[in-house]
């Protein structure tokens, strides 16, 4: 049976976030539950400090994560490696060897969060991606240039063009991911590539555009990176999320900061998304007509892409508007999430 427009409940196969900051430490225990709440499988970012670019390393926070989740919560963390200049073939074959390890990734130096130690240029970590593309790991990439001269608008598009489409063109069979796009030209960009190109789109860049985060005083809890745009770019965004392309699929990148690093005179850059990320997203579809693809998008598409069975399991969504908290507790700090204060119309059932 067709869904009609506005149901009051959604069941879904339990969804997998393919793109997600988990920190360390008491900030890893403070947001790890609402993550495992919602989601079966997280790909766990390794920009830490110091970063995780080896397999041992990446090991070693998989079991932290592990030790941190609730209990009786069954939550599976994929990791990745931070590729350095320095990033050996070997380091890559050890990583597809672990089974834990899922995917590698580029951080262009300067880029973003605890990104100093990522890689200065693409040709710098061409024996690593070269073995990433032999051994069939995943090459995720934070996709802007860091070029001081390059308006911050443009960062994506202009990465798209001096250094994306060489990356295809010279590795036919590398799997990419373009985490967290944010233009109409990423989003045509993946779905002219071949079926080796897919893309992670965040909640926040199919909510608001950057009028959302500047008009009337600036909101830092709105400011990530890749920074939000113009509304014709949320719309092409919001175009290739509900199309029923397998390319596009969920990533929420979730990337918690403590409020005071957020609300300060030089603010840390991520948006907190995880207690309530798999509600906005369908806050999202619903309002492009397009609830009936919010599954795909949310628990099929990443799982074939990463060569992973979806869940058998499902969750349900329940159309119940209740208001999302001022902030949450972060260690001994808060944390301000997406949100924060306002009504959200979906909740998740529990389960
Ligand atoms: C992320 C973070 O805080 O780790 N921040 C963000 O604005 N997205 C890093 C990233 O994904 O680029
Ligand atoms: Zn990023
Ligand atoms: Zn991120």
């Amino acid at each position: 049976m067709p869904l009609p427009a506005h149901p009051d409940r959604l069941v879904l196969r339990r969804p997998d976030d393919w793109h997600l900051h988990l920190r360390d430490g008491p900030a890893l225990a403070a947001v790890l539950p609402a993550t495992a709440k919602t989601f079966g499988r997280a790909i766990v970012m390794p920009n830490l400090r110091p970063p995780v670019v080896t397999v041992g390393a990446a090991g070693a926070y998989r079991a932290r994560i592990l030790a941190a989740l609730p209990p009786g919560a069954r939550f599976e963390p994929l990791m990745t490696l931070y590729l350095t200049d320095h990033t050996a073939a070997d380091e890559i074959a050890r990583a597809r060897a672990s089974g834990f390890v899922v995917a590698a990734k580029v951080y262009p130096a300067g880029a973003t969060t605890n990104s100093d130690s990522g890689v200065t240029s693409l040709d710098r970590a061409e024996p690593a991606i070269a073995a990433i593309e032999k051994h069939g790991l995943v090459l995720s990439l934070h996709g802007e240039v860091t070029d001081a001269d390059v308006d911050i608008y443009d960062r994506e598009r202009v990465f798209i063009d001096r250094s994306l489409a060489r990356l295809v063109r010279d590795h036919p069979a590398l799997r990419i991911v373009v985490e967290h796009i944010t233009t109409r030209e990423a989003a045509q960009f993946v779905e002219a590539a071949g079926a080796n190109v897919a893309a992670t789109i965040t909640p926040q860049h199919l909510l608001w555009s950057r009028n959302a985060m500047l008009v009337g005083g600036v909101r830092p809890h709105l400011y990530c990176l890749p920074i939000l745009k113009r509304e014709a770019h949320r719309r092409a965004l919001v175009a290739a999320a509900t199309s029923g392309n397998p390319k596009f699929f969920l990533g929420t990148d979730s990337a918690p900061h403590a409020r005071h690093a957020k609300e300060h005179a030089c603010g840390c850059a991520g948006c907190y998304s995880a207690p309530l990320a798999l509600e906005l997203y369908a806050e999202a579809f619903e309002d492009a007509g397009a609830l009936d693809r919010l599954e795909g998008f949310a628990s099929l598409h990443g799982a074939r892409f990463y060569g992973l069975a979806p869940h058998e399991e499902r969750v349900t969504l329940v159309r119940e508007p209740w208001t999302v908290p001022a902030e949450y507790a972060y260690g001994a700090e808060t944390i301000v999430p997406l949100r924060a204060g306002e009504t959200v119309r979906w909740r998740l059932a529990a389960g």
